[in-house]
């Protein structure tokens, strides 16, 4: 039977925090949760959520994933607790280190998570930051392999924003060699740092595009994907960016330009009628609700290896 094998990293913070080898290892051990082939309970662990930003399926996921695991979870609400009062992170890190197993944190800047993670002695994982959100990579990724059972040959082709959700596919992208196209207006490229980071593991510096034209980088791809594009935080951008990423909806008109099984993704949740239509969501190509299913699975992946 598979057994959850240690990770070299103790947290989980960036997609870069794992090997390719041990991306493959908790995909494999995902398909296995997903199939009830292995139970694994490591003994009343516990997972502590902390959450500056809404949720629905990291938070429900992560829950249901840890009850699935034997464990349980506690919900830190940052208002009820004493962390929105300011407590240092130093401090309340080390306190919940002492009564959790494992930290999942939704945060804005990456540096408050890298804060957590320096003074937690229990492993941190990146539930979403401004930066990335690497959880929802590996559950792309899952819903990817069951699709197409192989990465080799396959284009994903994202639409949209550059944020958080891109720039972990990008580096998944790089570590999997799979083809990554972003199709996005000028000034909302992905991170500049990031890139540079892909650039350097891919072999094949040909497999990661950015362009301004859909069509482009729409044509002949066998994964559309999209989100928001305005995320949390950005509130105040959004009638702005509205206007400046018009022609960058996916609608039937832009998925006839790519492969005629290509699956269509979104990490959810959407804004229907914005970056995706109504008709695209609900079509027989979405896999958008497998993706989701999918999230509960790789995070109890995750966690299996991270307590392990
Ligand atoms: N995709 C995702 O992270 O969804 P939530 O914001 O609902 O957790
Ligand atoms: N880019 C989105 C993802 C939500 C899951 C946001 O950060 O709001």
């Amino acid at each position: 039977m598979l057994k959850p094998n240690k990770l070299a990293n103790n947290n989980f913070l960036s997609s870069l925090d794992i090997s390719t080898d041990e991306f493959l290892h908790i995909l494999e051990l995902a398909k296995n949760f997903k199939n009830k082939k292995i139970d694994i309970c490591p003994n009343n662990k516990v997972l502590g959520l902390i959450f500056d930003k809404s949720s629905t399926r990291t938070r429900v996921s992560f829950q249901v994933a840890m009850s699935r695991l034997g464990g349980t979870t506690i919900d830190l609400n940052p208002s009820t607790s004493q962390i929105r009062r300011g407590e240092p992170i130093k401090d309340t890190a080390r306190v919940l280190s002492r009564y959790c197993d494992v930290i999942a944190i939704r945060t804005f800047d990456q540096s408050v998570l890298q804060e957590y993670a320096k003074w937690s002695t229990k492993p941190v994982i990146n539930a979403l930051t401004d930066l990335e959100h690497p959880c929802q990579a590996l559950a792309d990724f899952l819903t990817i392999h069951e699709e197409f059972l192989d990465f080799k040959d396959v284009v994903l082709t994202f639409i949209g924003d550059g944020n958080n959700v891109v720039n972990s596919l990008i580096l998944c992208g790089a570590l999997l060699g799979v083809e990554v196209r972003i199709a996005c207006p000028k000034g909302y490229e992905p991170n500049s740092l990031v890139l540079k980071k892909a650039y350097e593991i891919y072999k094949n510096k040909n497999l990661l595009k950015i362009t301004n034209d859909p069509i482009t980088a729409v044509r002949g791809a066998n994964v559309l994907y999209t989100d928001v594009w305005s995320s949390m935080g950005e509130e105040n951008q959004k009638e702005e960016k509205d206007k400046d990423f018009i022609g960058f909806t996916i609608d039937n008109s832009l998925v006839s330009n790519a492969d005629k099984d290509a699956i269509i993704l979104h990490c959810l949740p959407a804004y229907r009628d914005k970056e995706i239509t109504d008709e695209v969501i609900d079509s027989r190509n979405s896999r958008i609700f497998d993706q989701a299913e999918n999230r509960m699975h790789v995070q109890q992946a995750l966690l299996s290896c991270l307590l392990s």
